[in-house]
């Protein structure tokens, strides 16, 4: 179902600038005449889109352009993910990153995206110790980082922590299921809430909400366990490889458009082959140089 409810998406840039020329670029485009400008999604659009039965989307997005693009393209929630250790700072796991090196990222998509909802991961290590070190990293994010809401990941046990954050003024989005951050203790990457299983997601998703969570993320969670929770939840839920009764879809951005090599995980639909158009961008331009094609006289003073 479309998401009526939600704020209209920007109008794509027209003109753009001949090179980058600092945040929001392409977006500070008026809107062509009769189009509403673009209002902030807020948590209170992803609980209408649940009440009303629509769908909202969410990709990852992890630096200026992306989320720029992302945004004009409609999408409603971006995620700074801790994804960035393993699409962004090469490491094998999301386990690595740190808070100092999201926070950057968490300020240019911040600063990008004129409609969508920014939400941003917490790394592993800064949140697990106490519901105090959780609201203390969480106002970083929202206060250096510009964040609109966090992501932590965890079980009903995090509730209290939950709890604190939401009282401390910090909308909170809980991600539970497969968890990468406890991806040794889970035994690596595996289906969660399988069978007998799917009592303890739906235990854990309603101790999160009634702390306060606005939001449930369920990762690799059999469709039918995810609908249980969905169904169980007044608040919306987002899956990813969670089946499609949930009222979001998230996926991470390199993913989605196909520029990360290697195998793909069964829940993700490439869109594009990325890829592909930058090798072949970047051997053209590899062979015009050498062959001293470029640049010719139209790229010349
Ligand atoms: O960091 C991330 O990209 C995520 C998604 C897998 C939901 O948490």
């Amino acid at each position: 179902m479309a998401p009526s409810n939600l704020p209209e998406s920007t109008t794509p840039a027209e003109v753009p600038a001949p090179y980058g020329s600092g945040p929001g670029t392409g977006a500070q485009t008026p809107p062509a005449a009769g189009r509403k400008p673009a209002s902030r999604i807020r948590i209170h659009h992803l609980q209408q889109a649940k009440d009303n039965g629509e769908h909202f989307a969410m990709l990852t997005a992890y630096e200026q352009y992306t989320a720029e693009i992302f945004d004009q393209a409609g999408i409603e929630v971006l995620l700074v993910g801790d994804s960035a250790s393993n699409n962004v700072f090469g490491n094998e796991t999301s386990l690595p990153v740190t808070v100092d090196e999201l926070l950057p990222l968490t300020r240019a998509v911040s600063r990008a995206a004129k409609r969508a909802l920014v939400v941003a991961d917490l790394p592993f290590g800064s949140y697990e110790i106490s519901p105090g070190q959780a609201v203390a990293t969480g106002v970083r994010f929202l206060k250096e980082g510009l964040a609109h809401a966090v992501k932590i990941e965890g079980t009903a046990y995090y509730a209290e922590t939950v709890k604190a954050m939401v009282q401390a003024g910090i909308p909170v989005m809980a991600h539970i299921g497969f968890t990468p951050q406890s991806e040794h203790a889970l035994g690596g990457y595996r289906v969660q809430g399988r069978g007998d299983d799917a009592q303890r997601l739906v235990d854990d998703a309603l101790a999160l909400q009634d702390a306060g969570a606005f939001s449930v993320l369920m990762e690799m969670v059999p469709a039918e366990t995810a609908a249980v929770v969905d169904a169980a939840l007044r608040v919306p839920t987002v899956g990813i490889g969670a089946g499609n009764h949930t009222t979001g879809q998230v996926l991470v951005w390199q993913d989605m458009a196909g520029l990360r090599g290697g195998k793909m995980a069964k829940f993700v639909k490439q869109y594009a082959d990325l890829r592909t158009t930058l090798t072949d961008a970047a051997a053209a331009y590899g062979e015009d140089v050498r062959s001293g094609q470029f640049p010719g006289p139209e790229h010349s003073f």
